[in-house]
């Protein structure tokens, strides 16, 4: 038996797991501690794994499975560290198919908790609510927020790009994590039964000068997925009243020290060195949800930088027909599906009344992370460029290799060209059925319906609203009359 002592971290467990494969130990024979658990088995030789040093190994893992395992590393269970090693073991074992086996224990444990963390994630986007508290500096935003898994480090970021202008800090049970406008810090967690929204201010003004406290807590400036150095909640200690009078003020000063790098820069570090396609991001699977999950961390080109998250496609495996749109809009980028706001809303209204059922398409976008210019506090959507459409087009290949539609439709010219080449034109080709395009049996392009929302005129809008239902129409005859 040997000890695997590691922070609780993706990459900790990495560069343990890469150890452990090199001198060939069985998962069966390590014991996974990441301090979370206090007692060790008697017989247990202490092997503290180092950080450093580990060479890369010649084993091939599938991007897939060091997706899913990025998202498990939130995880509260400490067993996810044994089970990711099993895992990862039996890849490199001679079962390489193993993530396709979903009935099996491993994999099925492994995508019900993955699945966990996820909606935890979500949940915490979705409901974490800042109070406003003045201080005699300016007003700063507190929320306390109760986790079911160790997500902070995961969340760091979005609020930082949803809320760049508000100072704000996020309180959970586990960790704690302030944006200052500049720069992102992590503390430990605040140990209260007693928070909930009403609590929230006196537990900032309790908690806050301590948990910054740069004596007590060494701050860094979020890179990528934090190592969650200080998560264990600090002993509670006496509130200082001089203390919490500079707290504000000692934040700024050590971000300053830690060298806060202005926000629209600190997006561009979260980006290893940007690849020129999502190509090598894209998993070998027959699984549209391995697929969708190794979207979420492309970096295909710059614009993950700046969106919320990846807007993968949508819809059943066995889909007869596939539409594709430009890009996720506001809305669509915030929930994480495609289709969702006021163009989504249009297309399943007109998709109703041409008798095609949304339920049995699969939607999806040229490019899959919103383009955006901030204004204000809105965003408004961007055109993405040939580069971007270029870097995206795998994604889009990958999703059509797995659900191999009979018909595929293109919504305005963006994803037209992506698909057809940039001479297509979608003014003179829109409503033809173009028969064995290299993307399915039939393809047809038509009008996008956010296009369509946007034209002001209400005569031409009326009169584009009409081609756009003809035009479906004609998918809709195509779909059901022809056979293949
Ligand atoms: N427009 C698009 O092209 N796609 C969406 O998902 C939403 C709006
Ligand atoms: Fe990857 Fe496409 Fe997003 Fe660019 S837009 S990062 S290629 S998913």
């Amino acid at each position: 038996m040997v000890e695997a002592k590691i922070e609780p971290t993706f990459e900790a467990w990495r560069t343990a797991a890469r150890a452990m494969l090199l001198s060939d130990t069985r998962p069966a024979d390590i014991f996974w501690n990441d301090g979370s658990t206090a007692t060790l088995p008697l017989f247990a030789t202490s092997q503290l794994v180092s950080q450093t040093n580990v060479p890369t190994p010649l084993f091939t893992i599938p991007r897939g499975f060091l997706a899913l395992a990025k998202t498990l590393a939130f995880h509260r269970d400490i067993e996810r560290w044994p089970l990711l090693y099993r895992i990862l073991h039996r890849l490199t074992h001679g079962e390489p198919e193993l993530l396709e086996i979903v009935v099996d224990d491993d994999v099925y444990r492994l995508l019900e908790m993955e699945k966990s963390v996820r909606r935890d994630i979500h949940k915490m986007h979705a409901f974490v609510r800042f109070r406003k508290i003045e201080q005699n500096t300016g007003e700063v935003y507190a929320a306390f927020h109760r986790p079911d898994h160790l997500i902070v480090p995961a969340i760091g970021p979005w609020f930082a790009r949803r809320f760049p202008v508000m100072r704000w800090t996020i309180f959970t049970p586990d960790a704690s994590v302030i944006w200052n406008g500049t720069g992102l810090a992590y503390g430990p967690g605040v140990a209260s039964s007693t928070a909930d929204e009403d609590g929230v201010e006196d537990l900032w003004l309790t908690y806050y000068a301590n948990i910054f406290n740069p004596a007590r807590v060494k701050i860094s400036i979020m890179k990528k997925e934090m190592p969650v150095r200080h998560w264990q909640t600090l002993p509670e200690t006496r509130l200082i009243d001089e203390l919490l009078r500079d707290a504000p003020a000692r934040v700024e000063e050590m971000m300053k020290r830690t060298q806060a790098l202005p926000a629209s820069e600190y997006k561009n570090t979260a980006a290893n060195a940007p690849s020129h396609t999502a190509a090598e991001f894209i998993p070998q699977t027959t699984r549209l949800s391995v697929l969708h999950t190794a979207s979420q961390d492309c970096k295909g080109c710059d614009l993950y930088c700046h969106a919320t998250q990846t807007v993968f496609g949508q819809g059943p495996t066995d889909a007869v027909a596939m539409f594709v749109g430009e890009q996720p809009g506001d809305q669509e980028d915030l929930a994480g599906q495609p289709f969702i706001g006021p163009a989504g809303q249009l297309l399943d209204e007109i998709l109703q009344q041409v008798g095609i059922n949304r339920l049995q398409c699969y939607v999806t976008n040229a490019v899959k992370h919103f383009k955006f210019e901030p204004r204000g506090q809105r965003r408004i959507h961007s055109k993405p460029n040939a580069r971007e459409v270029n870097a995206c087009r795998p994604w889009l290949e990958a999703e059509v290799a797995l659900i191999k539609p009979r018909m595929m439709i293109a919504l305005g010219a963006t994803a037209a060209q992506s698909m057809m080449g940039p001479q297509f034109r979608v003014t003179a080709s829109h409503g033809k059925v173009l028969e064995n395009s290299r993307w399915a049996p039939w393809f047809m392009a038509t009008i996008h319906p956010s296009a369509l929302l946007r034209i002001p005129d209400p005569k031409l809008k009326a009169e584009s609203r009409q081609q756009f239902i003809e035009d479906l129409m004609v998918a809709s005859v195509a779909m059901r009359s022809r056979t293949r």
